[in-house]
């Protein structure tokens, strides 16, 4: 047993553990996703609401994935049928999702390399729009700077879960906080940022309705990284003593933190006019021209949105390829290799969709917009309402509570309550919110 543990690999601690889970959580989705779903949403209102889903479901769901994971330290398929037999669909489902997701996020995450070279290099000249759809609908341009972010991810996982992500962590993270940071300071310091701030976080309720909550789930759950296999893969790194709530707690604050961070940073230059996935592409660099080293500022702007989406990218990719290794037999750098094949062949269709592709559409979405909403509005629901119903009602009981409260594990004051969050909360709200959003969302179409 302990020479296997070895083999598998693991993170050399606690604050190794919650880096890289903190790394798997934060990304595109809170810098490029929060802000724009968030001004579609009513701002404030939607803000609110998407807190409760944090705290009532996206926790719970954290903890109860650690826990799988932990438990019987393995792949997400070998993970759910360990505990109980006939229920490693429910891996595979997250795997077939996560890997569907890595298909667009690795596009979004080329164009972020690109983003950061021209702010750099002073190209992106006046025309913020033009540059923007000239660069995403052409062929070649953003295949290859996606190519190159998928081969950087690859060489990451190459190097094991100590060497590789843990250790790419360990700078990358630090790197993002800091930049966030002075980006947060920077524009909180433009009076016209304070001003512009109000507005948005400014409730407006006439915004909210059943897709509304479907988009606050859907974004806690994204965001979180919830589902997917992703944090159970990491769940089962953590190494013996790491706390399970505790690291959750930790992962939890510090997605929402950046979340509501980056919403700052982005409506405080005032960008009400740009709606929708160009939100951060067009609107930042043209706020950041009228700056003084305007460019300097903007090129610090992608390079944190590229670095988010590295850390959470190696999770995806890990997830994936430890189910080739542990559960096909193949070598590490094998099922590297075909992880990273899949990736560069989903990503491929999805760029040249906003291009080449873009009349081949269903229920009027380009392929990549359909898998971001077929896995953020369908798969992550379904996920989540499994989950749970997995832990809270499959589990055994006694089994579920040792993990639970184990070492490391949540204190027998607050065991009820995530177990009640877990058995009853999150599949009846979760089911109730997907219903009612998903009718809304099919009379819009
Ligand atoms: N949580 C990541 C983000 O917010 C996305 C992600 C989804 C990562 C699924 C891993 C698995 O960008």
């Amino acid at each position: 047993m302990a020479e296997q543990s070895e083999k598998r690999g693991g993170f050399g601690g606690k604050l190794a553990a919650i880096l890289a889970a903190a790394g798997s959580a934060i990304g595109l989705g809170n810098i490029w996703r929060f802000p724009y779903i968030t001004s579609e949403n009513g701002g404030g209102a939607f803000i609110l609401i998407y807190l409760g889903c944090i705290l009532l479901l996206g926790l719970p769901l954290l903890i109860a994935e650690f826990s799988v994971g932990h438990n019987s330290k393995s792949n997400p398929v070998d993970a759910f049928s360990k505990i109980r037999k006939g229920w490693g669909w429910l891996g595979a489902a997250g795997l077939i999702s996560v890997t569907l997701i890595m298909g667009y996020y690795f596009v979004i995450s080329g164009w972020t390399v690109n983003y950061a070279v021209a702010s750099a290099t002073d190209s992106i000249g006046g025309n913020y729009d033009g540059f923007f759809v000239d660069f995403t609908t052409a062929t070649w341009a953003p295949l290859l700077f996606t190519y190159a972010f998928i081969l950087a991810n690859h060489f990451i996982i190459m190097g094991g879960v100590q060497g590789g992500i843990e250790k790419a962590s360990k700078y990358m993270m630090p790197l993002l906080f800091a930049i966030l940071i002075t980006l947060a300071v920077y524009s909180l310091w433009m009076p016209s940022g304070r001003e512009a701030l109000g507005s948005v976080f400014t409730p407006d309720f006439s915004k909210v309705s059943g897709k509304t909550f479907l988009d606050a789930m859907g974004q806690a759950f994204f965001t979180l990284s919830i589902g997917m296999g992703a944090m159970l893969i990491y769940g089962s790194y953590f190494k013996k003593g790491t706390k399970i709530s505790g690291t959750a707690i930790s992962v939890v604050s510090l997605d929402t933190f950046v979340a509501i961070i980056a919403a700052i940073i982005i409506f405080s230059a005032g960008v009400e006019d740009v709606k929708g996935p160009q939100l951060a592409f067009v609107a930042m660099p043209k706020v950041f021209s009228a700056m003084p080293a305007g460019n300097i500022w903007a090129m610090l702007f992608f390079l944190l949105l590229g670095l988010a989406a590295l850390s959470s990218t190696i999770s995806m990719h890990e997830a994936v390829t430890s189910y080739f290794v542990e559960k096909r037999g193949m070598s590490r750098r094998r099922g590297a290799w075909l992880v990273t094949g899949i990736a560069l062949t989903l990503a491929t269709i999805a760029s040249l969709s906003m291009g080449p592709w873009s009349d081949f559409t269903v229920v009027g979405m380009n392929i990549f917009d359909l898998l971001d909403n077929f896995t953020a509005i369908i798969m992550l629901p379904i996920l989540g309402i499994m989950t749970s119903v997995f832990v809270g009602w499959i589990w055994r009981k006694d089994d579920m509570k040792a993990e639970l409260t184990a070492e490391g594990g949540i204190d027998k004051a607050t065991y009820p309550f995530i177990r009640f969050l877990l058995k009853w909360v999150c599949p009846v709200l979760v089911s109730v919110v997907f219903i009612f959003g998903l009718i809304d969302f099919i009379n819009g179409l």
